[in-house]
This record gives C-alpha cells, sequence and structure tokens, in this order.
C-alpha cells in the first residue's frame, strides 16, 4: 500500500476545540471500551522503564492524557514518574492528573513539539502513542533521531497497521464515534458529544478520515529498522512487536 500523507484533523491547531475534544475521546473510548490498546501500551511501557532502570515516562503527543493517566493508577508504576505534554496541551485535564498525583505527575502546559530535541534526562522513556503518523514520511527520520538523543529510551505504540484489514478495521471508527454520547454519558460534555457527533455529526466523518490517514502513513518493519540504525548510528537495537492492528517499536 502507497504512503499517502493525507492531512489529519487532529493536531492540527485550527480545528474547533469541541471538535478536537470529541475527536480525542473517540480514541479514548475506542481504546479502552472497544479494544484494549491503551492497558496493553501502559503495561509494556512500565514494563520498559523498569526493565531499562528508567525513573520518568513522557508521553510526548499525549492528547489529553488517557494513556498516562492509566499508567499514573497502575500499582506496577509505584516510584516512575510521569510528563505528560502536546503540542496542543489540553491544559484542564493536565493540571487535574498533577493535582491528583502531586510530585507524580508532572503536566506540561506550554505546547511541545516532539520533532525538536529537548533535554529529557537519561532517565527518561519517550513515550508516542497514535501520533506518529502525524509526521510525514520524509521527516519521520528527522525525528526518531531528535528523540533518540533527547533520553535514554523510546516506544512508540501504534494501534493501526498498513494492512487492508487495518483499514477496514479503521474505518469502523465511525461507529463507536457515533456512540460516544452514550459511552461517555458519565462525564462532563454530553450536549458537546450529542451535538458533534449526532445532530451535526462532523466529528465521526473527521474520525474517519483521520483513521484513513492514518493507516496509510505507517511504515513498515523494514522502514522503521533502517531508519532506526541510520539516526542511532546502530547504537540502538530497535524492538518491534506486531499485532493484526498495532505496533510497537521500541529502542
Ligand atoms: C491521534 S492524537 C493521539 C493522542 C494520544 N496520544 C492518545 O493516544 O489519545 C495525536 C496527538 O499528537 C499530537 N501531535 C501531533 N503532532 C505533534 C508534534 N509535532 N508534537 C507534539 N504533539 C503532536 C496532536 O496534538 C494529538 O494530540
Amino acid at each position: 500500500m502507497k504512503t499517502v500523507n493525507l492531512y489529519q484533523f487532529n493536531g492540527d491547531p485550527r480545528v474547533p476545540r469541541p471538535w478536537r475534544q470529541c475527536l480525542l475521546e473517540i480514541y479514548e473510548f475506542c481504546n479502552t471500551a472497544v479494544r484494549p490498546f491503551y492497558r496493553e501500551a501502559a503495561e509494556a511501557a512500565i514494563g520498559r522503564a523498569r526493565d531499562k532502570g528508567l525513573d520518568t515516562i513522557v508521553e510526548l503527543g499525549a492528547g489529553h492524557g488517557p494513556l498516562t493517566r492509566l499508567m499514573v493508577e497502575d500499582p506496577r508504576a509505584e516510584g516512575l514518574r510521569f510528563v505528560v505534554c502536546d503540542l496542543i496541551p489540553a491544559v484542564d485535564q493536565y493540571q487535574e492528573l498533577e493535582r491528583r498525583y502531586p510530585g507524580k505527575v508532572t503536566a506540561i502546559t506550554e505546547s511541545v513539539d516532539f520533532s525538536r530535541p529537548r533535554e529529557w534526562g537519561r532517565g527518561a522513556l519517550l513515550l508516542l502513542c497514535a501520533a506518529i503518523h502525524h509526521v510525514p514520511d520524509e521527516a519521520r527520520s528527522e525525528v526518531i533521531r531528535a528523540m533518540s538523543v533527547s533520553a535514554g529510551g523510546v516506544m512508540v505504540f501504534v494501534p493501526v497497521r498498513k494492512t487492508w484489514l487495518s483499514l477496514v478495521l479503521s474505518l469502523l471508527i465511525v461507529f463507536p464515534a457515533l456512540a460516544l454520547p452514550i459511552g461517555f454519558i458519565k462525564r462532563p460534555g454530553t450536549l458537546r458529544r450529542i451535538l458533534w457527533c449526532w445532530l451535526l455529526p462532523v466529528v465521526p466523518l473527521m474520525a474517519g478520515w483521520d483513521a484513513l490517514g492514518g493507516v496509510l502513513r505507517q511504515w513498515s518493519d523494514v522502514q522503521w529498522r533502517c531508519a532506526i540504525a541510520e539516526q542511532t548510528g546502530g547504537n540502538r537495537k530497535p524492538e518491534i512487536n506486531n499485532g493484526l492492528n498495532q505496533q510497537m517499536i521500541a529502542w
């Protein structure tokens, strides 16, 4: 399947806030209630931080932070510290996490661009979940280099693959998107969800479009291995775990 850099609504600061909130909630709903993707990612990240002796997990491109929330609440994360940030930070949610877990979570409320190097420290594990496809193909190697020099370890979680099966499954996101007002009925924001998922259902369509773009932008194992070897001078051995509809790359 050809790599096509389709426009992505999520990650565009011009997208109105209520739409972005609904989009992020749809990902959370899909990856927690429909499939256990975030829970598996959280377990894998905590396990790797422990195995590699890293003390801090920095979630880049964290959206509104559902993965960090899961990790923080996991008893195996005892003693680990967490940082949560995004290009378009969800300030309220990050601050709420920081308040609830003082000393354990650091909320960065200014914009953090993961494509730029930043000194996170050798004890940091950088985490990118459902976000690498925001980087166009030609810029991805540079982002791999930036992340590699910025911390002791990097993990990238991808909730899709570049396969026909994944393409079909990803387009089914429209159904959980339509179910969002019911799925998240206990959370504040029901009127917003009813408006943008039911009455004027632009967000389910945006989610479908982003999912399509997400699949078409994924890399094969060979592309990942070559880019990581090139950008780290062969100093970090990549580990790649593939599922039918997900991928994890760590180095
Ligand atoms: C599909 S959302 C996934 C959010 C979250 N990781 C999750 O799994 O729920 C992708 C996120 O990547 C962020 N993003 C895109 N490009 C970025 C960049 N260059 N630096 C930091 N974050 C970025 C977007 O703002 C968006 O929140």
